[in-house]
């Protein structure tokens, strides 16, 4: 098979023009740059590639899922150049954190840099936003990590390779009743984060339905420094776990300032709290903590373990689940464009929501037919000595 005719790759000349017309590279380095970078998994980019943008928490509250996720996708992007397919070349925005600004950089991505797919974001509230403007321009958008139920219901150009918040919660809700025999939850939420909404509703529902009791809600706004009083009420509650559906930059410090008044509630919460930054920010917290995330670094599955050596030996650093994230998004993104055989959008889409046992880092990833990635949950124990591997939740159970 004669390879360059069957990747019917267009306007090869024009991107690269588009480049130096727009002056991409002139972006900066990662953390707190704005006007985007353009790589090819390293130093230049490859004649001929496809550009792919990303949009990325790369400042702000959430920042370590930004330079996890680009840690990982540009590992992703390094092994793939001395592969067969096509090249794939990197415009990458710092978000901050925010969803105005994602929808502005999604749009730029699409409108200016021409992009023919977007990877991000994280924070599902940004996803959201950034997920109606790819819409809107028939552009692919696959979110390596929101888990918001209500992103892919943005349509036919919106995937993701992770599992969904109604997953999340009803599992975290049976490990309360089943592995923690506890019943009576306290729940702690965000009020303006869809993912911390959407996944306090999910444990809600499976918890109550399992005999669990609500025994009282608090919210909070992300950013809040101070969590006294918060803490008093919810300690006031007398909860056997506690439910905090948020992301570490809140709950580090919450749990910080709580002390020893939780040591002995375990406090449960979803993949928003999986960030090396929640160990510093939680300070000598001791109490029990669990979450439910996408992948452990210190799981024994060989291909795991392979991965844990390669982003080691690359960054000097363990990789956490956005790491792992980033990785097969990019994967699954070049798997489609060459199953494609072609960067047409419409083809690509196609491409995309046909994924099908993917072998991932973080799973064996299969769209069904809400764009959804169906997969594995894993739970990770949190003590002072780190976290470990807990137990692994088959899809569907
Ligand atoms: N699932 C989170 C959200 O949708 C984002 C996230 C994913 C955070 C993985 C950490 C690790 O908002």
């Amino acid at each position: 098979m004669m390879r360059p005719n069957r990747w019917r790759w267009v306007a090869v000349a024009s991107v690269v023009l588009a480049l130096a017309a727009f002056g991409c590279d002139k972006g900066g380095g990662e953390g707190g740059q704005t006007g985007g970078k353009a790589e090819g998994g390293g130093d230049k980019p490859a004649a001929g590639a496809i550009k792919i943008g990303a949009v990325l928490p790369l400042s702000g509250q959430t920042a370590t899922y930004g330079e996890e996720s680009l840690a990982g996708i540009k590992l992703a992007l390094e092994e793939l150049k001395e592969q067969d397919g096509p090249k794939l070349e990197l415009v990458f925005k710092d978000n901050k954190g925010d969803s105005t600004e994602t929808a502005k950089l999604v749009s730029q991505l699409i409108k200016i840099d021409k992009v023919k797919a977007v990877l991000g974001s994280v924070a599902s509230t940004n996803t959201l936003k950034g997920a109606k403007v790819a819409q809107e321009a028939g552009v692919p958008l696959m979110t390596p990590a929101s888990t918001n139920v209500d992103i892919t219901k943005k349509g036919e150009y919106v995937s993701r390779i992770c599992f969904i918040d109604p997953v999340q919660g009803s599992v975290l809700a049976k490990l309360v009743l089943e592995d923690l025999k506890k019943k009576k939850a306290a729940i702690i939420v965000d009020k303006a984060s869809d993912y911390s909404v959407g996944l306090a509703k999910a444990f809600r529902e499976t918890f109550t339905k399992g005999g669990g009791e609500i025994v009282g809600e608090e919210s909070f706004t992300a950013g809040e420094a101070d969590f006294s009083a918060l803490i008093t009420k919810v300690t006031e509650l007398s909860p056997d776990v506690l439910f905090v559906p948020a992301y570490y930059g809140d709950v580090g410090p919450m749990l910080k300032q709580a002390g020893d008044r939780w040591k002995e509630i375990p406090v449960v919460a979803g993949d928003g709290i999986d960030s090396p930054d929640l160990y510093k920010l939680m300070g000598s917290y001791t109490g029990d903590i669990y979450m439910s995330t996408h992948f452990a670094a210190d799981d024994n599955d060989p291909k795991v373990q392979a991965f844990v050596k390669k982003y080691k030996g690359r960054y000097s650093k363990v990789p956490g689940a956005m790491a792992a994230l980033g990785y097969d998004a990019t994967m699954a993104l070049h798997d489609s464009l060459k199953r494609a055989g072609s960067s047409d959008p419409a083809k690509l889409k196609d491409a995309i929501n046909g994924i099908s046992k993917l072998n991932g880092i973080t799973g064996t990833i299969t769209l069904n037919a809400d764009r959804n990635a169906e997969k594995d949950v894993v739970i990770l124990k949190v003590s002072p000595a780190g976290a470990k591997f807990f137990k692994r939740i088959p899809s569907g159970s």
